[in-house]
């Protein structure tokens, strides 16, 4: 294999979303696949002093590095450091601690990329009596991205952390909004007056940016990997029902149909009815949303072979080729696309039908519309 076959190897390991630890771990583990030795460490500055974020040797977490040290060297001077075995030796007399450690050979890389500097990222041999130039450079290459790759795991962490605080922060006067408006509306349901109409909107608004609200909570738990499902034997026509019924409250100018084809008695399978629910919502309202109203929107409920095969079917702006493959992707809107949503609505779709072991298609021709067709086991997953 070419070295920068090999380098782009590691490198696509960073593409899907890491933490922090994650990104440090898989750091270590590509350094040595390229470089080759045993061990490998990363060291992060905080507050003017490089911290041990990840060693794959825990008597490596014991050694702080020493200021004025070789690993303050590489970081400060921003070059990197190839040691030998007799280098390795002195190391070991000022650290009585690491004599038990049988290092011979070992590389230290600063970890930068353009101006930012991060820390460093040492990886040691055992066997080898040394490391070649070729394996260096190899390093020096790689550590750019390593250094991408931290800081990017690092501003997700933050980004996500900021969503969960925001989401919390609004759900609290959502609710009391809403329960307001509840009250508001039946005291005016059924009379004449104009402000029946008003709270009416406001009724669906409220509902809307709590729709939004807990989407957002629901991704944040997603990615830390708190959502919870409560899984028991559904019933799928009834949940469909449900989300048809809501769908139509919510935008009472368009019409929704379902049609239940099917062949089989038995109408349940095991899942979770409120995240199926949430699935159908988000789906109807996208029809909704990218329709006019003058075009049904179509819902079949099917059985083939073990599967519920749910299809959900409009005639609006459809979805260009460019948009197609990414419209799963967490935060993707389409291009152009300025109607509300954060573009969630899909990506949590196919993380909860991926937690059932089913499956969610979506084929459309641009100003044609678009179908989404999602499949359920039945069996127990
Ligand atoms: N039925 C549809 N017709 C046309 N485009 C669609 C349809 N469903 C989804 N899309 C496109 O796919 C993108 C992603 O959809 P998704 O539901 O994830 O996000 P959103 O609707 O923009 O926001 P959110 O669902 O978070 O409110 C949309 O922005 C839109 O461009
Ligand atoms: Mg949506």
């Amino acid at each position: 294999m070419t070295t920068f076959k090999k380098i782009y190897e590691s490198v696509l390991k960073f593409l899907v979303p890491l933490t922090p630890e994650q990104t440090y771990e898989t750091i270590v583990h590509e350094a040595i696949r390229l470089a080759g030795g045993e061990h490998g460490s990363i060291l992060i500055e905080s507050d003017g002093k490089l911290k041990r974020v990840y060693s794959m040797h825990s008597i490596l977490f014991r050694n702080e590095p020493e200021k004025g040290g070789i690993r303050y060297e590489v970081f400060i001077s921003r070059q990197a450091r190839v040691l030998d075995a007799k280098q390795i030796e002195r190391v070991k007399e000022k650290h009585p601690n690491l004599k038990s450690l049988e290092n011979r050979a070992a590389i230290i890389l600063p970890l930068v990329y353009q101006d930012t500097s991060l820390g460093i990222l040492s990886v040691i041999a055992l066997h080898n009596e040394n490391f070649k130039k070729r394996e260096l450079e190899v390093l020096k290459i790689f550590s750019s991205f390593a250094t991408l790759a931290i800081q990017r795991a690092q501003a997700l962490q933050v980004r996500d952390l900021f969503i969960s605080l925001a989401a919390h922060e609004l759900r609290t006067p959502l609710t009391t909004i809403n329960s307001y408006t509840q009250l508001l509306y039946k005291r005016l349901q059924g009379t004449n007056i104009p402000e029946s109409g008003w709270v009416e909107e406001l009724r669906w608004e409220v509902e809307r940016l709590t729709h939004l609200v807990s989407d957002l909570l629901t991704t944040n738990a997603i990615q830390t990997g708190e959502l919870q499902y409560r899984m028991q034997l559904s019933d799928l026509p009834e949940i469909i029902d449900r989300a048809i019924n809501a769908a139509s409250l919510s935008h009472p100018n368009h019409d929704f149909s379902i049609k239940k084809k099917l062949i089989r008695k038995e109408t349940v399978f095991w899942g979770d009815p409120e995240k199926i629910f949430q699935v159908l919502t988000n789906v109807l309202n996208n029809a909704a949303k990218f329709s006019p109203t003058t075009e049904k929107i179509k819902a079949t409920l099917n059985y083939v072979n073990g599967n519920f095969v749910v299809k959900i079917q409009d005639k609006g702006t459809g979805i260009s080729k460019d948009d197609l493959p990414h419209i799963f992707d967490e935060f993707y809107k389409g291009k152009g696309n300025y109607r509300s949503g954060m573009g969630l609505g899909l990506f949590l779709a196919k993380s909860i039908i991926d937690k059932h072991k089913g499956g969610i298609k979506v084929t459309s021709k641009k100003d044609k519309g678009t179908t989404v067709a999602i499949n359920l086991p039945i069996m127990k997953v």
